[in-house]
């Protein structure tokens, strides 16, 4: 038995759509569900920035997630395979009025990936004072919580439609399949296995 955690909101219906086709089965999560059972494989529905927990921690063998997530936890997994979904980036972003200015005294930064945050601003040797919020990190700047935020940008809608723009890209990110340690050893030949038919399905896209 395969435990695979599959992240709620944006990556889990490509995701889904991926398994689906590789499994040719018409699998549905119903509305509230959290665990499938599908033959060999038991898929959990996490919440995106959970997954590297479940995974780390063994209660799933293999998981999906974010190259953002994994940075931001610093996660010891197996990377096994970028899926090339979930194509986003993360941005410092600020009002369209301002200006990014590293020469004030101290930078304050609304964001829910405080790491990330702090190692792009460290290499500029800046002070920085982190604002850790967990959602709608857009607003922040609008009420002066913020001088700026750092943020997953993926259509830009949320940043445009609150008067915002990006002043710089940090990374790149797209959804990568990761493994836990142990059972990359003690289940190798079923990970293996699904990881090239992932492959081939990703390749056929
Ligand atoms: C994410 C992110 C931005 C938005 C970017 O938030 O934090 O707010 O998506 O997407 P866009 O560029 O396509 O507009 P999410 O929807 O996950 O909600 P959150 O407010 O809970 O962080």
């Amino acid at each position: 038995m395969i435990k695979i955690a599959l992240p709620k909101g944006r990556i889990a219906d490509e995701t889904l759509e991926i398994f689906r086709k590789i499994f040719a089965l018409d699998f549905q999560f119903e509305d509230r569900k959290l665990i499938l059972d599908e033959g060999n494989f038991q898929f959990l529905m996490v919440r995106n920035q959970d997954i590297p927990t479940y995974v780390t921690e063994g209660a799933a063998d293999i998981g999906i997630v974010g190259l953002d997530v994994l940075e931001e936890h610093k996660v010891d997994v197996v990377r096994l395979l970028d899926m090339r979904i979930g194509q986003c980036k993360v941005c410092v972003g600020i009002r369209e009025q301002d200006v990014l200015d590293y020469t004030r005294p101290e930078l304050k930064i609304a964001t829910k990936m405080p790491n990330i945050a702090r190692n792009y601003f460290s290499q500029k040797a800046i002070a920085l004072k982190i604002i850790k919020l967990y959602g709608s990190i857009e607003l922040a700047p609008l009420v002066g919580l913020a001088d700026a935020i750092v943020d997953v940008v993926e259509t830009g809608t949320t940043m445009k439609q609150n008067g915002l723009k990006v002043a710089e890209t940090i990374m790149q990110s797209s959804a990568y399949l990761i493994a836990n340690k142990n059972s990359f050893i003690t289940k190798k030949a079923e990970i293996l296995s699904l990881y090239h038919k992932i492959k081939t399905q990703i390749n056929q896209k």
